[in-house]
């Protein structure tokens, strides 16, 4: 899968901005603060409808402006199509190739991604709910229609919060909501730990490839959702644990049990990863993360986008070596933003496309030259 060209307008802080990236390798490149990322995020925009940075919807209109629009020329699997998605305050706009859109499961089959951000490492050493929502990602990425299901959790949860906290609830209307919890949490959880079975081996194989050689760390769930891999025995389980947290619950006023309160534990060299990776091995964690997810849709038969952002000086030399060498095997195209390409060492030449980026506009410039054999040259113009 490839986006081979994408043009935004009014968006960010790009007036217009094309980007040729007819490319396996999209190298975006330089100055802080010039719009590096906002041309990532629109590409991530277009995958999931959804920005990667908070904000909202009227933030991504360029100041001043009234509309804002991301085309991308997209090569599918079922041939060229063009993706357009136009915005304004308060509408937005699908079209694939010129026809509107209304319903988003045609849309999200068009294109799929895989993000990388640096605040990422929040899934290795953040609050349960990154992790979570790293699952949940990705379980969309898998099957978007994963989408609706913790939409559909998060609403019944939601108003059976509500409804705790009208002290005197209404034993039924609890019941009703618990029953819904039970139907919807059983099937969210068997998701989740399927992603994660989809995970395992491409993980530890993704983490092998960039530190080097090492014991191979491990996922695992926690909670009512562990090992989820029967529905009926899952919902089961959830329902008695309902029943048995149901005092304190009314107590307490909230909902306290449920996958919403899930977590995934990643252990490295036999220890919490959350409390003993350095941020170094948290990086290399969630990059073998975010492999493992592209890698796991090769083994579907999915080729998604792999979008990196700010992949400047986290890692060693070594590992930025290895990974830029497994990034060089994926079966879609990736996309790489960086102060400096330098630091990411020698980039395959043939098909790589290294674009500049600066106030807003993208400017294509000749591909990398492969350095023939010899010690790589490394020395980044700025930090
Ligand atoms: N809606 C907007 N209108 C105008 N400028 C914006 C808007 N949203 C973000 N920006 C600007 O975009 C710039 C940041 O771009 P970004 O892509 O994060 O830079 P980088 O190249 O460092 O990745 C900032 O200067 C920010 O103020
Ligand atoms: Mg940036």
């Amino acid at each position: 899968m490839r986006l081979r060209g994408l043009t935004v307008t009014d968006w960010r802080n790009a007036a217009r901005a094309e980007v040729d990236a007819d490319a396996r390798l999209v190298v975006l490149h330089g100055e802080n603060a010039q719009g590096k990322t906002n041309l990532l995020e629109a590409v991530w925009l277009l995958a999931t409808l959804r920005s990667f940075r908070e904000g909202r919807a009227s933030r991504l209109i360029r100041e001043g402006a009234a509309e804002a629009r991301i085309t991308g020329e997209l090569l599918g699997q079922d041939g060229p199509r063009r993706l357009e998605w136009r915005r304004q305050p308060d509408s937005r706009e699908l079209r694939i190739d010129g026809q509107l859109i209304h319903q988003l499961g045609p849309w999200f089959a068009q294109l799929r991604a895989v993000l990388f951000c640096p605040e990422h490492t929040q899934i290795v050493r953040g609050d349960p709910e990154a992790r979570r929502a790293f699952l949940d990602r990705a379980a969309f990425t898998a099957r978007p229609a994963h989408l609706e299901l913790v939409t559909d959790y998060g609403r019944v949860l939601k108003q059976k919060a509500a409804l705790l906290r009208e002290r005197r609830a209404d034993p039924d209307q609890l019941a009703t909501w618990d029953a819904e919890l039970v139907r919807l949490g059983a099937k969210l959880a068997v998701r989740r730990q399927q992603v994660l079975d989809e995970l395992e081996g491409p993980f530890a194989e993704a983490h092998g490839a960039i530190v080097g050689a090492g014991p191979a760390p491990r996922l695992e769930l926690r909670g009512v959702g562990a090992a989820a891999r029967d529905e009926a025995e899952v919902a089961g389980r959830f329902a008695e644990l309902l029943a048995r947290a149901a005092p304190e619950e009314r107590r307490r006023a909230q909902p306290l049990c449920g996958p919403h309160r899930d977590d995934l534990l990643l252990h490295l060299e036999g220890r919490d990863a959350r409390r003993f990776a350095s941020q170094g091995q948290a990086r290399a964690l969630v990059l073998a993360l975010k492999l493992a997810e592209v890698e796991a849709a090769r083994r579907r038969g999915q080729r998604p986008l792999f979008l990196l952002d700010d992949l400047t000086s986290e890692l060693d030399r070594g590992r930025m070596e290895r990974l830029v060498r497994r990034l060089d095997t994926l079966p879609g195209q990736v996309w790489i933003t960086t102060t400096d390409p330098a630091w990411l060492g020698p980039l395959p030449g043939e098909d790589t496309a290294l674009v500049r980026v600066s106030g807003g506009v993208a400017t294509r410039g000749p591909a990398p030259s492969r350095p023939s054999g010899g010690p790589l040259v490394y020395e980044p113009t700025s930090a």
